[in-house]
C-alpha cells in the first residue's frame, strides 16, 4: 500500500464569475520513506497540490489517500484530527507563533490538538530539541533565533 495516493485529483477555484482550473486530472502514489519534491512553474499548483494532500484544502474531485485513509471523505473535524496528529508541515513562512518560546511553539499542538500529558510533553519536546542541536535555544522567541 502507498503512504500517499493522489486519484484523479482536480481543483478550480471559483472567485464569483471566474474560474481557475488549478489542477487537472493528477494521479500518482508516494511509498513510504521516500523524499520527493514537486517541480513547477510559478502558478502550476505546487502549493495548491500540498494543501489537498495536507488536509488544509479540499479537491473539486477527486480524492487523497493517506495510509489508507481517505481523507477526503472525512469531515472538517476528523481532517483537522487526522492533520494534527499525522502530518508535519514546513511552511515557507513557517508560522510560528511570535509570542511563544521555541519550547512553547513545539508544546503547543501536542496540548491543543494531541492532549499530551505535561509530563510526556515534557520528555518528548526535549528529546526534539537534543536532536536537532537547539537545547539551548529552548526559551527564545522565533525572531531571536535564525531561520
Ligand atoms: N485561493 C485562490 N483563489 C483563486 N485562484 C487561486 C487561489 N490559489 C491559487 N490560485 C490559482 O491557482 C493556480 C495555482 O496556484 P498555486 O497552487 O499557488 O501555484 P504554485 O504554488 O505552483 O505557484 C494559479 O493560477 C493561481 O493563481
Ligand atoms: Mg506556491
Amino acid at each position: 500500500m502507498p503512504l500517499i495516493a493522489a486519484h484523479n485529483i482536480h481543483k478550480t477555484y471559483r472567485a464569483g464569475e471566474i474560474e481557475i482550473n488549478a489542477l487537472s486530472n493528477i494521479h500518482f502514489s508516494i511509498e513510504t520513506a521516500s523524499l520527493v519534491s514537486f517541480v513547477g512553474p510559478s502558478g502550476s499548483g505546487k502549493t495548491t497540490l500540498l494543501n489537498i494532500m495536507g488536509c488544509l484544502d479540499m479537491p473539486t474531485e477527486g480524492y487523497i489517500e493517506i495510509a489508507g485513509v481517505k481523507t477526503t471523505e472525512l469531515n472538517w473535524k476528523e481532517r483537522a484530527a487526522f492533520r494534527g496528529n499525522t502530518i508535519g508541515f514546513i511552511f515557507q513562512d513557517f508560522n510560528l507563533m511570535t509570542v511563544l518560546t521555541v519550547y512553547e511553539n513545539i508544546e503547543y499542538p501536542l496540548i491543543m490538538v494531541q492532549n499530551i500529558p505535561p509530563d510526556e510533553r515534557k520528555s518528548r519536546i526535549m528529546k526534539l530539541l537534543k536532536e536537532v542541536g537547539m537545547e539551548d535555544q529552548k526559551n527564545k522567541f522565533p525572531d531571536q533565533i535564525s531561520g
